[in-house]
């Protein structure tokens, strides 16, 4: 059975991850801040509401909880260590890194310029939104980098890509996203590079890839926000499936499989890494 973990499944857009893996019959670990959380329903399709709590009773025995903030690096290395097979890493928690109710969100690019914002917006946002990445992926490193066909997914957003940058606004977040998507492209180079070293077949690479889910009704999307909780995780599965099956990725993807930012597609540099190999 494959395994899942899943960061900030209490809520929101991981809250939709876990549930559509369990349903796929997956074992599903996920994490959560606050206990008093785990029953809280959530709508994630119209009139369709779930809770952790429910998830568990629901799939007996497939969900394991464990608590964290993402900020903790000691944390996370004692998480990565209650964890012996991993094959799909969902890194989703994450904040906007200020303080705007998420209805005024779209009008804030506007009101809220580079200036407006300060060093601990800055750095807090870098903290949850880039650094929880690079914290979780050296933890799970060992297993991740060794096991066939295992991926680790960011979710990321649209707003962190440069050359779609028209409008400007929610600065610490944007470059948050923008970072995490240069970690998890370098990320998916070095499997690449440590699947090579072990002498193991090409086709099972493990992969690194991010996402994002479009504009949804969370917490963070707000209630007017274009699709449902179940609408976006659903469509990022089938991104995620599509590429662990095809091994190829090439850019920052959307919910639907859109690529809207492109980088080097893993086909080419799988043949960069060859060349470099019969060069030796
Ligand atoms: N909703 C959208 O329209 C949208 C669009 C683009 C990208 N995204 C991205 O999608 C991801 C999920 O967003 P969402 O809409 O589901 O947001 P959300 O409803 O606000 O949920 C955020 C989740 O992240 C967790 N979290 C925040 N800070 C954390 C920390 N320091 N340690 C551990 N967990 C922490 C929260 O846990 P607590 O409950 O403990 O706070 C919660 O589970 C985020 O990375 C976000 O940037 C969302």
């Amino acid at each position: 059975m494959e395994h899942v973990v899943v960061t900030g499944g209490n809520r929101g857009i991981g809250l939709g991850f876990v549930y559509q893996y369990l349903e796929a019959g997956c074992e599903v670990t996920t994490t959560y801040r606050d206990e008093s959380t785990l029953g809280n329903l959530q709508e994630i399709s119209e009139g369709v509401e779930i809770s952790l709590k429910a998830l568990q009773e629901k799939y007996p025995g497939r969900l394991s909880l464990y608590q964290l903030d993402v900020t903790d690096e000691a944390g996370i290395l004692q998480f990565a260590s209650t964890i012996k097979k991993i094959d799909v890493l969902i890194s989703n928690a994450g904040i906007k890194g200020y303080s705007i109710a998420s209805t005024e969100w779209r009008d804030h690019c506007a009101l809220h310029v580079v200036r407006d914002h300060t060093s601990d917006q800055f750095l807090r946002s870098f903290e949850v939104n880039t650094l929880a990445l690079q914290r979780l992926m050296n933890a799970f490193w060992p297993l991740l980098s060794t096991t066939s066909n295992a991926c680790a997914v960011y979710v990321s957003s649209g707003v962190g890509q440069t050359a779609g940058n028209d409008n400007g606004g929610y600065a610490p977040y944007r470059v948050a996203k923008a970072g995490s998507n240069m970690l998890i492209t370098d990320c998916s180079i070095e499997f690449m590079r440590d699947w090579k070293k072990q002498k193991r077949p090409l086709h099972e690479t493990p992969c690194a890839v991010a996402i994002c889910p479009g504009w949804v009704r969370t917490d963070m999307g707000g209630p007017t926000a274009r699709l449902s909780i179940e609408e976006s995780t659903s469509g990022m599965k089938k991104v995620i499936d599509e590429v662990r099956a095809t091994k190829k990725s090439n850019g920052l993807y959307m919910y639907d499989g859109e690529v809207v930012e492109q980088y080097i597609p893993s086909e080419v540099l799988r043949e960069v890494f060859q060349a470099m190999e019969s060069c030796r």
